[in-house]
């Protein structure tokens, strides 16, 4: 008790550093209400093999009552989060571990079965695959902690206590937007689609805002799919089911793995025609996999323009957009992430609710979110954005 007491106390004076921290942060602030919903079972892809936890990052200070979960340090993306999460809780002092699942579903079992071990009362998880990481989630409420699934929801189990996040609904959206206006009045645009991983839940809702957006400019002739004949085939409908979204991402997932795009590109590009290329307009689905399609358009000789879309502003990316080889990316300012799982958590170790904007149905139960909105980047505004903001650094980068 006397533990629980002292974390408690402990987070409080994180959460109010950071809360102070984060005020003068030029990112976006105000959280709109979450309305992507759960739907049907994503296909589950657990992998074997039982692993040690991996390295944690830990500074001397007082012990907190929460662990950390990421999914992988190969991504800009994760490890951006942590450097946010040690930059948060470092500076106040604090001691925090944070384990790495190298995109594999037993390690992330036994990462969290570790933290378990280690007597933490919160557990922050950004789940490897949403639905396998439910176990890990029934284990932790077995053990009495709470369980905040972290950007990516957690599926099919009633012990997630709450999900912080980004607005994937208009991540999609702003990509596809993109495309749109980047189409203007011209008809029969070649449109080439990519998808996020299937056992990732945000794949699904990036799809969904994403067609949203695409599909009636399909439907009047703007733009003409030529590498799905899954999508081809329900190009006729405005809503997909998860079923449906489920095949069509299924024929264009990119597995959120640079090389799988690459090849599933290369794949593309030499079974369409000459006639199919020249100004063609791309849906990828995040920067990673986005610079690996975006070489490989740029390598085909027949295709004499291409505009990409991305997401998560990763360094490499940013580069990408400054050089012209990448059109856009979706701006997640992950200081909001934190903050927000940050204060979640104290809430939770309180025995209180932290204060949600709406709820995402998990395939089991509705669970309370907060999500915060994201922003679209392009070479027109990515100084604004990404450098005026503090966000980057300008001596990273060349050509700004
Ligand atoms: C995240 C993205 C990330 C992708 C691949 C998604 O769940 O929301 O920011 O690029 O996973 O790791």
């Amino acid at each position: 008790m006397r533990t629980k007491v002292f974390s408690f106390i402990a987070l409080l004076m994180i959460a109010s550093f950071i809360l102070a921290a984060c005020g003068g942060a030029a990112a976006p602030q105000t959280p709109a209400a979450p309305t992507a919903s759960g739907g049907a079972a994503a296909p589950t892809a657990a992998s074997g093999g039982a692993a040690a936890p991996t390295a944690a990052t830990s500074s001397g200070g007082t012990a907190l009552a929460v662990g950390i979960v990421l999914p992988t340090k190969d991504e800009t993306r994760w490890t951006q989060d942590e450097a946010r999460f040690k930059e948060a809780l470092d500076k106040a002092g604090y001691q925090v571990e944070i384990l790495f699942s190298e995109k594999d579903s037993a390690k992330e079992k036994a990462n969290v079965e570790s933290l378990i071990t280690k007597g933490i009362k919160v557990l922050i998880i950004c789940p490897v695959d949403g639905t396998a990481a439910a176990a890990s989630a029934d284990e932790a409420r077995k053990a009495g902690i709470k369980v905040i699934s972290y950007d990516r929801l957690i599926r099919d189990t009633d012990a997630v206590d709450y999900y912080v996040t980004f607005d994937s609904i208009a991540v999609g959206a702003q990509q596809a937007q993109y495309l749109v206006d980047k189409a203007g009045t011209t008809k029969n645009n070649p449109l080439y689609i990519y998808a996020g991983a299937a056992s990732d839940n945000n794949a699904f809702i990036f799809f969904q805002g994403a067609w949203g957006v695409l599909q009636p400019k399909i439907a009047d002739g703007t733009f003409v799919i030529k590498n799905s004949s899954e999508a081809i085939a329900l190009q006729g409908k405005a809503e997909l089911t998860r079923d449906e979204e489920a095949k069509i991402i299924g024929q264009v997932t990119t597995n959120w793995a640079p090389d799988t795009a690459k090849t599933l590109a290369e794949s593309n590009l030499t079974a369409t025609t000459t006639a199919d290329k020249g100004n063609v307009f791309v849906l990828a689905p995040n920067d990673d996999t986005a610079r690996a399609i975006g070489d490989t358009f740029a390598a085909d000789k027949d295709i004499k323009s291409f505009v990409i879309t991305g997401q998560d502003a990763a360094p490499a990316s940013v580069q990408y957009i400054i050089d012209g080889k990448q059109s856009m990316t979706v701006f997640k300012d992950v200081r909001t992430l934190v903050k927000d799982a940050i204060s979640a958590a104290v809430a939770l170790l309180a025995n209180q609710a932290p204060a949600a904007k709406g709820s995402y149905n998990n395939g089991k139960i509705d669970v309370p979110a907060i999500q915060s909105p994201v922003i679209s980047v392009d070479k027109a505004n990515v100084k604004a954005a990404l450098f005026d903001s503090g966000y980057y650094k300008t001596s990273d980068y060349t050509g700004l």
